[in-house]
């Protein structure tokens, strides 16, 4: 049957008493199911180990959300043996088919949305918003794609090849063969099963190594997946060290791409060992990569400074600054710098931190090596910066950090051009917007960026001038939806792919062309 024409899973409106008491009813029911063990899910079989990573709730950190066997590269192999497997028949299950699995899963997830985005808020501390926000893209995620691989598909009919009298070409866009699938803790369901299921719905078998942060709901996805009958073997979940496993999976000489998203550290290094060739290796290995972002949000003296001053807000803090489009720095032009910095303060010092579970607007940072990482670059910023707001951890039995904002900051100071990913926003001022334009474009980055104005004639400018992947006029720079926005960045950001887009699937797959006389 024919898919109905995509469309954007909407946001719960927890304000309402009835949506409210449901995520309160899916909290409470999601806390009782706490502290499994979770075995390795390779093929059919469920492999459990000795060696677990214990997964906590980073805003409550005596409560465990899972014991998680760990892999080991012996695992892996047999993982990968699995997988080479499985692909052989996989790749000849017909697009429609394949693209079925993700819109059933689209359906049972969107049945049981407050459940998985209750296991976000408890396993990576998201807030109620930031959570149901991630499960919708997930749900996105399984819906687009699932359209993609089948207008992939009919490429043929679609975009005809020239005509040449007496032959028929066509092109075809085939699998290439076993991905690594390694995903990132700050969107642990939709970035995590985005890329997964992209893999997978173009015909590739997969093994999913995801972030030791938030391997449950990982395991919960699988599952899921199981459950609408995902052929064994498609699917292989394998967490555990980023050497012993991930780096292993890298350098596999049976590994036929990486999808990688997480730091610009890790992503250099995967596609540097990904580089080399292994004995063995009949390939060159793709590398797909979704690092950091240094994002920024840029207002000139003709902006709404109301509006821009909550984007810079929501840019900097939603998520305790935590995404990779989080918008860590503002540039503000001279005439209106004191204006937007006491409006940009007064609302950060509204914002409460607390537990998710309690729906609290910020919440604690992942875990304690990121607490020590912001921590530290909070004390950098004392020296390169004016303090307003935060410079403090807060109390609470979890890895809490008060929103934090340093004004009158250099261009090139370090937290200017460093990602902290964490609760913390430089400031700076220029002298016009051309000069705050040229700021935000001195980064190594290029993720997102937002630019705040009324005058067409700046805002053409910076449409050309603004050098970054996803680009906002008048709004915040988080948040991009699947198919309307599709995401991602240039430069130290990542290898230019645009995830929820068009060509997206392209990455997954390679072009073959026959030609027959007719
Ligand atoms: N896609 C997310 C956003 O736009 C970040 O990964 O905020």
């Amino acid at each position: 049957k024919k898919l109905s024409e995509f469309k954007n899973e909407p946001f719960t409106n927890f304000s309402t008493n009835e949506n409210k008491q449901a995520m309160e009813h899916a909290l409470a029911k999601v806390s009782k199911e706490l502290g499994r063990e979770i075995p390795l899910y390779i093929g059919s079989e469920k492999i459990s180990t000795d060696e677990k990573i214990i997964s906590i709730n980073p805003g409550n950190i005596d409560q465990i959300i899972g014991k998680v066997s760990k892999g080991t590269s012996k695992i892996v192999d047999s993982a990968m043996n699995v997988a080479l497997e499985a692909f052989e028949s996989w790749k000849q299950v017909p697009a429609a088919e394949r693209a079925d699995y993700l819109v059933r899963a689209a359906a049972l997830l969107r049945e049981r949305k407050h459940e998985f985005s209750s296991l976000l808020v408890l396993e990576t501390g998201k807030n109620w918003a930031e959570a149901d926000a991630d499960t919708a893209e997930a749900i996105d995620f399984f819906e687009f794609y699932a359209r993609e691989m089948i207008r992939l598909s009919e490429t043929s009919i679609l975009r005809p090849l020239t005509k040449i009298e007496g032959e028929n070409n066509q092109m075809t866009y085939i699998p290439l063969g076993v991905g690594v699938i390694i995903s990132p803790f700050n969107f642990p369901l939709a970035i995590m099963a985005g890329t997964t299921v992209a893999a997978i719905v173009s015909g590739n078998t997969v093994i999913l190594k995801p972030a030791d942060t938030a391997p449950v709901i990982a395991a919960k996805f699988v599952e899921l997946m199981k459950e609408v009958g995902l052929p064994d073997g498609v699917l292989n979940y394998v967490p555990g060290d980023g050497i012993e496993v991930g780096e292993y999976l890298v350098e596999h000489p049976k590994t036929r791409f990486i999808s990688f998203t997480g730091s610009r550290a890790v992503g250099c290094r995967i596609y540097e060992r990904a580089s080399k060739v292994q004995p063995g290796q009949i390939w060159l290995k793709r590398v797909i990569a979704e690092m950091g972002g240094k994002d920024g949000v840029v207002v000139d003296e003709t902006a709404d400074i109301d509006a821009a001053a909550k984007a810079i807000v929501a840019s900097a803090f939603g998520y305790q600054g935590q995404k990779c489009s989080a918008g860590s720095r503002a540039i503000i032009v001279e005439s209106v710098y004191d204006q937007v910095v006491e409006k940009v303060t007064s609302l950060v010092s509204q914002l409460e931190v607390g537990a998710p579970a309690e729906n609290y607007p910020v919440g604690p940072v992942i875990d304690q090596k990121s607490f020590d990482k912001v921590m530290s670059y909070i004390e950098i910023g004392k020296s390169e910066g004016r303090l307003l707001n935060g410079g403090n951890k807060t109390d609470g039995n979890g890895y809490y950090i008060q929103p934090t904002v340093f004004a009158d900051v250099d261009p090139k100071a370090r937290i200017m051009q460093e990602e902290i990913f964490g609760p913390v926003l430089a400031l700076a001022k220029a002298k016009d917007w051309q000069e705050a334009i040229a700021i935000y474009n001195d980064t190594d980055y290029g993720l997102t960026g937002a630019y705040f104005s009324s005058s067409e004639e700046r805002i053409s400018f910076a449409l050309d001038h603004m050098h970054c992947g996803n680009l906002y006029i008048n709004k915040k720079c988080t948040g991009a939806l699947v198919g309307a926005q599709p995401f991602g960045g240039f430069n130290m950001s990542g290898t230019d792919s645009k995830a929820g887009g068009y060509d997206y699937l392209l990455l997954f797959t390679q072009g073959k062309l026959t030609s027959r006389v007719s």
